[in-house]
């Protein structure tokens, strides 16, 4: 069984100049969001040092996903719907103390090892994604960003952190109650290096499993010593560094595994899902991580958004994005992840859609998210 890369990443690149990701081209791009309409010279034509990457309104709409910012050129300009005021007032009051941050963090350009490469972090990026409304695309986030990462060069490893074991479904680990689990990690102390196992399908790529014995933890956590820090505890007791990306899947609650989460992490990315309840416990979400950073990790903060389910057809879609994107700011990536059934699909073939549909708009959509966060980075 591996267990995961070996100590050290000699494979690491000296600095190179700046290196631009190719972004995600072709038809699908047009399904993606609000640039749908894009028929001019540049339509379905990678971009070429454009400014996808960075903090601007500039972007070109072409691009798979991309949600223009509000205002943008693109934005819809028919009359808002009450439901997505009343979203926006509902975001207003639960950020008013939130502290979102998005600076760029020092990255390596890779180099020496093809083209595809991204720059890798400088240090391990331990990225908590957690939402506690359910079926609002945290796994599947968690799934294919850590899978596109990992296509790209960088050292992987997903955390699954919910009794239901999708995440390791989805990269076609075993999962079954005798495996070797972060349940008994976090209940049993069993060392980190003893679970983590390759994902067959992509180099690179590891994953530490859960199993149903999960759904127990919250109870037994409890009566646990350090119980809201056994996985930050286990983390760091498995020299992290050895990986480019901890990628940590939360199940839908903001329970001790939630926290153990928000512990264990540096950074939160918050999925939202582009429907009328999405924004709906937001709230509470923030507050949870405004008590985890004052008493228990202070490096916690949310750098990423990232909307997800992005249905074109429907203004109510681009009215969330819209609202989101005005209230959250930059940390909201421009990438959009459409609705896709070939995402979907992927999970029942114990695949990534990175490896089960590498051209689908899904595939895309989340490399090009992927790309945005390897390249802009985000903040401790
Ligand atoms: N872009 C997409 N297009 C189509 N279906 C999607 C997309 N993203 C996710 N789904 C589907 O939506 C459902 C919920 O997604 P997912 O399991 O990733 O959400 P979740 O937040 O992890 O859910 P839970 O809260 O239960 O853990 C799944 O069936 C998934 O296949
Ligand atoms: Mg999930």
């Amino acid at each position: 069984m591996s267990t995961g890369p070996g100590p050290g990443r000699p494979d690491r690149a000296e600095e190179t100049p700046h290196v631009q990701p190719s972004g995600p081209a072709g038809d699908e791009a047009a399904q993606a969001g609000p640039g749908a309409g894009a028929t001019g010279p540049e339509a379905g034509a990678a971009p070429s040092g454009h400014a996808m990457w960075g903090n601007t309104t500039s972007g070109t709409a072409e691009n798979v996903g991309y949600v223009p910012t509000n205002g943008g050129a693109a934005a819809p300009s028919g009359p808002r719907n009450g439901p997505a005021q009343g979203e926006s007032e509902l975001v207003r009051e639960v950020l008013k103390d939130a502290e979102v941050s998005r600076e760029t963090i020092a990255t390596k350009p890779a180099g020496g090892r093809g083209q595809k490469e991204w720059p890798r972090p400088d240090h391990c990026r331990i990225i908590t994604i957690a939402n506690q409304k359910g079926g609002v695309g945290k796994t599947t986030s968690s799934v294919n960003l850590a899978a596109s990462l990992a296509m790209h060069g960088a050292q992987v490893l997903v955390v699954d952190l919910d009794p239901q074991g999708n995440a390791s479904t989805a990269l076609g680990i075993d999962h079954h109650a005798d495996v070797p689990s972060i349940y008994d990690v976090l209940i049993e102390d069993l060392a980190m290096a003893e679970i983590v196992v390759a994902a067959p399908e992509i180099p690179n790529l590891y994953c530490a499993p859960a199993t149903l014995n999960l759904a127990g933890a919250e109870i037994e956590l409890v009566s646990k010593v350090a119980r809201e820090s056994r996985l930050r505890r286990a983390l760091d007791a498995y020299d992290t560094d050895r990986f480019d990306y901890v990628l940590i899947d939360c199940p839908p609650s903001l329970g001790l595994l939630t926290v153990n989460a928000l512990v264990g992490g540096d950074e939160l990315l918050i999925p939202i899902q582009c429907e009328y309840y999405a924004l709906e416990g937001l709230g509470q979400l923030i507050r949870t991580v405004d008590l985890v950073k004052a008493h228990l990790n202070p490096k916690l903060n949310v750098t990423t958004i990232l909307l997800t389910m992005y249905d074109a057809r429907t203004r109510l879609a681009a009215q969330v994005a819209e609202d989101v994107r005005a209230h959250f700011g930059d940390v909201v990536l421009n990438t959009v992840i459409p609705r896709s059934v070939r995402v979907s699909e992927a999970p029942s073939y114990g695949q990534s859609v990175m490896t089960y549909d590498p051209g689908s708009s899904g595939a895309l959509a989340y490399d090009a998210a992927a790309a945005e966060m390897a390249y802009q980075g985000a903040a401790k």
